[in-house]
């Protein structure tokens, strides 16, 4: 049965396959309005989501599919001290497909490994967000026309920020990507990401923590949030969470085509006067992530049928 937990259990060529479809889903919806009737898609989701968990809901409608599921681990028998494995092999009798999102990183993992049905990670602790990345991707294609050749900057909250080591994982396997860390000291990207995906695979990258100063070098800067729940100590949150806010003055010497991402929700890491700026990409990112969701709905449940 094949899921998605990670970026790289879905190889390019697969994502490359996706991005078609998603593009075809945005210039010809009707084709798709009754792809998935009479499947269900259960969303459970042990931890809050507004993107992930309503742009699931909305695919799985606008594929002609029904929704099963819920939004918060107290309103599931989880809350009672029921298993991640007895809660995948319980709702592989009343869907077709799982989207799930939990605090704990492995999870998703460990209900595919129990289910009898796809399990798509929503997000999984400061691990992955592989669907994120997906949205990441249609927005990079969609904006630069393509994933080589590019210098991507990372700022904010590398070590917490799960939808960084996706994109990171994701883009590695494209040539000529380079990769600038902007961060805090006590936020760097976690070192088993540095070993086992950048040098592993070659990739030039600089840590800084200086935005302004690596700014004009950007194709794409990915600004991130600091992530609050991750942290043991309020104190560092707030001492940290302020780090970097980008706003119009900080993007005067950036390229013109510049594509600003951010996997959103925003606090403060993002002036809303940028918002104006046509080189903010993060709405676009939203809606992308839909039509990402739709492709992947699509393929694990025509996988799931052969
Ligand atoms: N980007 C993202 O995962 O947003 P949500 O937490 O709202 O799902």
């Amino acid at each position: 049965m094949k899921s998605l937990i990670d970026i790289i259990d879905l190889t390019p060529q697969e994502i490359d396959q996706m991005i078609e479809t998603a593009c075809d889903i945005i210039d010809n919806p009707k084709k798709y309005s009754e792809k998935c009737k009479g499947k269900k898609l259960a969303t459970l989701f042990f931890e809050p989501s507004t993107r992930t968990r309503l742009s699931f809901e909305a695919a799985m409608y606008e594929l002609g599919g029904n929704v099963i599921g819920f939004s918060e681990a107290n309103s599931s028998s989880a809350a009672k001290g029921e298993s991640v494995a007895d809660t995948a092999k319980t709702i592989s009798c009343y869907a077709d497909i799982i989207a799930m999102r939990h605090p704990k990183e492995g999870a998703p993992f460990v209900a595919s490994k129990n289910a009898s049905i796809p399990v798509i990670n929503a997000g999984d602790g400061g691990h992955n967000h592989p669907t994120q990345t997906l949205a990441d991707l249609l927005t990079i294609y969609r904006e630069k026309g393509g994933f080589n050749n590019l210098t991507i900057g990372f700022c904010g909250d590398l070590k917490f920020g799960r939808t960084v080591h996706s994109l990171i994982n994701a883009m590695a396997r494209y040539s000529g990507i380079k990769v600038v860390l902007i961060s805090p000291e006590e936020l760097k990207v976690p070192s088993y990401v540095k070993k086992n995906v950048l040098k592993a695979n070659d990739i030039p990258y600089i840590q800084t923590t200086n935005l302004e100063e690596v700014m004009p070098q950007l194709d794409v800067l990915y600004m991130t949030r600091v992530q609050r729940e991750r942290f043991f100590n309020e104190e560092d949150y707030l001492r940290l969470k302020d780090s970097y806010i980008l706003d119009l003055p900080k993007l005067a010497n950036a390229k013109e085509d510049l594509c600003i991402m951010h996997p959103l929700p925003r606090v403060n890491e993002i002036s809303v006067a940028v918002d104006d700026d046509p080189r903010a990409c993060y709405f676009k990112q939203v809606l992308n992530g839909k039509y990402m969701r739709m492709a992947l709905i699509l393929k694990l449940l025509e996988e799931a049928e052969k």
